[in-house]
């Protein structure tokens, strides 16, 4: 069962990624966190959000105070920058889902699947964490143009985690922002969507598509 979330902390909320999930998360009710390296960055993000919705529920943070003070916390930096992001806020997500968006994507050959050793971005997100943080993978095939935007976004989420109930979790998360989520296995299958994402980066370059995403077809007529 989904627990109740009423706060959410984006790491690197300042990006592309993370700025467009705060700007969707906001908008659909939640209290949105910005976190950054630095509290005027954060800050500045968050006022970019209120200028053009003032009732918004969106502040700007440190990373690790913004995890610290809510309910689950998303991970949206580079790949070469996730360890050592995740080291300065481990203490704060003891006890709380992390949702990792990362892709290893390493610099030139990005359209190349380059996963890195241990199995994949997610898996090493929980090594570093520990047991006490359950991590939960989602996002990486939605190209962040689509959420920094309002229009129907054509991608699905594929969710990994270890734990029935964290994937729930994050799947309502993934409703909130108006796509399908999908329970996907455990944290090991994130290799799979991380893996798409070198995929779909192909597939834009030579189709000249903005931002290509993933659905799933077949109608879901229950849930185990
Ligand atoms: N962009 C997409 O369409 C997309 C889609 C799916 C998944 N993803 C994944 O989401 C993650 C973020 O992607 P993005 O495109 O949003 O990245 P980005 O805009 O390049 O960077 C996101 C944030 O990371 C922080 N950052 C930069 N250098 C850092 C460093 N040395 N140490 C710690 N933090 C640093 C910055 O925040 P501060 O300067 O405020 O600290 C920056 O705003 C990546 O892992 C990517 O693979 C991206």
């Amino acid at each position: 069962m989904a627990e109740e979330v009423k706060s959410i902390a984006i790491l690197g909320g300042t990006g592309d990624l993370g700025w467009g999930l705060a700007r969707q998360w906001s908008r659909a009710g939640y209290q949105v966190l910005i976190g950054s390296r630095t509290l005027e960055k954060g800050e500045a993000a968050a006022k970019a959000l209120v200028d053009e919705f003032p009732d918004l529920n969106v502040t700007g943070h440190e990373n690790a105070d913004a995890a610290s003070k809510a309910d689950v916390v998303v991970m949206t930096v580079p790949f070469e920058h996730q360890a050592s992001t995740l080291e300065t806020v481990r203490e704060a997500l003891s006890g709380k889902i992390l949702v990792d968006t990362t892709v290893p994507l390493v610099p030139p050959k990005v359209g190349t699947v380059q996963l890195p050793e241990g199995g994949c971005a997610a898996q090493r997100a929980q090594a570093v964490l520990g047991d006490d943080t359950q991590v939960v993978s989602a996002f990486q095939n939605v190209g962040a143009m689509h959420l920094r935007e309002d229009h129907q976004i054509a991608c699905d989420v594929l969710v990994t985690g270890n734990k029935r109930a964290a994937r729930d979790t994050v799947i309502s998360l993934v409703e909130a922002v108006g796509l399908r989520g999908w329970h996907a296995g455990p944290l090991a299958n994130a290799a799979a969507a991380e893996a798409l994402t070198s995929v779909l980066i192909t597939i834009n370059r030579h189709h000249k598509i903005e931002g290509a995403g993933i659905l799933i077809t077949g109608e879901a007529t229950d849930s185990e």
